[in-house]
């Protein structure tokens, strides 16, 4: 199958919204990930001051990672998907943080903008048509030295990892996707991860769209080889935060 797009990809979402937290809940290692990669931010003092953009926020399992991480922080999450930000804005959440809808070419446009002083990016990466692009873009509406972490699903390029993703979408993913009428949207992960970079690749990219500091982080679990987290900051002129530290945060 042709991998989904855009308008496509978005209506995808929209079908699977109801549904996506009963999958992810399924999945072990999913929230405490998301988490793990939102500390790798090394955001200080509980965020207080800062203003954080959770891009491709889904149903708000990111949204929930951020928080948790720096519950004084502004945290703004935009999706492209209607489906999914009504299932994240039915959840409980504190007035310091908004959702909008809006795909990540067109941020602006929407009315987010600049200076954000770091960007968690949850499996959305590998979905978008020009990645490049938006990462340029989200370097742009960092602040300099604010932090990027992309959250994705990331092959090592170990031929293991690739044999296990299959093997988990195949036998476990895809049956359950099937069964919900989701099926397009589950193909469309298992080849999207496939097609996509491996990590290192990921990270070369994150560095070609001009990202400093950029490295790459494993995750436990089943998920070793298979989800990382690049982290990277925006180029330095008068940095608000510091660098020590987030790197080697686990
Ligand atoms: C796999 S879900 C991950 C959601 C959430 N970040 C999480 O960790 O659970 C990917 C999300 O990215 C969104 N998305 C895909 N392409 C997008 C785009 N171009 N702009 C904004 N959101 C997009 C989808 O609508 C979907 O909600």
């Amino acid at each position: 199958m042709s991998l989904l797009r855009d308008d496509a990809l978005s209506t995808a979402f929209d079908h699977a919204a109801r549904t996506y937290d009963r999958l992810t809940a399924a999945n072990p290692g999913y929230h405490a990930h998301l988490r793990r990669s939102a500390r790798r931010l090394g955001l200080p003092a509980g965020g207080a001051g800062l203003r954080l953009l959770d891009l491709g926020c889904g149903t708000g399992a990111s949204t929930a990672a951020l928080l948790r991480v720096a519950p004084r922080a502004e945290i703004v999450a935009a999706d492209a998907s209607r489906g999914m930000l009504d299932q994240a804005e039915a959840k409980p959440w504190p007035p310091n943080v908004t959702f909008v809808h809006a795909p990540a070419e067109g941020l602006r446009e929407a009315g987010v903008d600049g200076p954000f002083d770091a960007v968690l990016a949850a499996y959305l990466l590998r979905n978008v048509s020009d990645p490049d692009a938006v990462l340029t873009s989200v370097r742009t509406l960092l602040a300099p030295g604010g932090r990027l972490a992309v959250h994705e699903y990331t092959l090592s390029g170990r031929p293991l990892d690739r044999v296990v993703w299959s093997a988990v979408c195949r036998g476990v993913v895809l049956p359950a996707g099937r069964a919900l009428g989701d099926g397009d949207l589950y193909r469309h992960l298992l080849r999207s991860v496939v097609d996509f970079d491996t990590a290192d690749a990921c990270a070369e990219r994150v560095r070609r769209a001009g990202f400093t500091y950029v490295r790459v982080l494993p995750m436990p679990g089943w998920q070793t080889g298979i989800v990382h987290t690049v982290l990277a900051a925006a180029p330095v002129g008068r940095a608000r935060l510091a660098h020590s530290g987030a790197e080697s945060v686990r």
